[in-house]
């Protein structure tokens, strides 16, 4: 991605979105002969990883709803990892026309403004909608007294993030991500996401999320004195201590680290401060 070009890639959409669905139709009817090959030029990724990322969420048996599907590149990936059910939707003809050659839509091509979809209610599994830069204004979560949840694991760059409407359909939702297990209940689920990455989690609220979210950003650090007094509370060697709260290398090492920390040459790293909490809240559990 060293192109400058790729900086003024949508930019006219996204720091200007404000535009009405007939500019946005005429933009696209006009850069849809150049589409593939700006995107190829400019190293685009959005709609191979986009599409790599929706497919580790959503199952590839589900009937996906592809949401600005300009020419059909995230439509064409899809097909490869093996979703076969695909409706592709777009305000440009010229760009559904390219979509349309590439015969991987089975659930059909629609010319239609995506902010008020003419679909069969409940008649989908999933939506993807990658790089549409249009007048969309976003879903507004805030004051949303619904339940929602975050999921995040290790691979992921982007927290994904559901509200719905009741329990119930949020449990669904997590049920049809495919490396999740069988969540029965919300409770199932509730630890389950306790289990991934932070800040994953199932909140009853928004409020309630942003929250925990921003007690996360509390980035405080143990002071030589609070790593003294956990090593002894936990009665652990230093190099032990180190290794219980996620600190490598050999024994020696680990023992330099704790050393020095405790006589005040450095500070304890915010992660290792977070699992020295951690550690220390297990064991008041146990
Ligand atoms: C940059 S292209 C991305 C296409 C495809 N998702 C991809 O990743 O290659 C943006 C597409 O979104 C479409 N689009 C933007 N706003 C839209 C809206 N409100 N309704 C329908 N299509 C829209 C444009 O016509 C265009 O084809």
């Amino acid at each position: 991605m060293n192109n400058p070009k790729i900086a003024n890639v949508g930019s006219n959409w996204v720091l200007n979105p404000n535009h009405t669905i007939d500019a946005i139709e005429e933009e696209f009817d006009l850069s849809a002969p150049a589409y593939e090959q700006s995107s190829f030029d400019w190293d685009y990724r959005g709609a191979d990883d986009g599409a790599a990322f929706f497919a580790r969420l959503v199952s590839p048996h589900s009937r996906v709803v592809d949401a600005g599907c300009g020419s059909g590149l995230v439509g064409q990936r899809l097909g490869e990892l093996g979703f076969g059910d695909l409706t592709g939707c777009d305000i440009s003809s010229a760009m559904l026309a390219l979509a349309r050659e590439k015969n991987i839509y089975s659930g059909g091509l629609y010319k239609t403004d995506i902010q008020a979809l003419p679909l069969e209610a409940n008649g989908y599994g999933a939506l993807v909608c990658i790089a549409v830069f249009s007048a969309y204004t976003g879903i507004n979560l805030k004051g949303n007294a619904m339940p929602l949840a975050i999921v995040f694991t290790d691979n992921d760059i982007m927290p994904s993030i559901w509200s719905e409407d009741t329990d119930e359909i949020l449990l669904q939702r997590l049920n049809r991500i495919v490396f999740a297990p069988e969540l029965i209940d919300v409770n199932s689920a509730r630890e389950w996401l306790a289990l991934l990455p932070e800040p994953s989690g199932w909140f009853a609220t928004t409020q309630e999320a942003a929250n925990y979210t921003a007690r996360l950003k509390q980035e405080k650090r143990a002071t030589a004195e609070d790593v003294t007094q956990a090593r002894e509370k936990l009665g652990l060697s230093r190099a032990d201590f180190a290794e219980a709260i996620g600190i490598g290398g050999n024994s020696n090492t680990r023992h330099k680290t704790i050393y020095d920390i405790e006589k005040g040459k450095f500070l304890l790293s915010s992660g290792a401060s977070r699992s020295l909490r951690a550690v220390l809240t297990a064991r008041e559990l146990e």
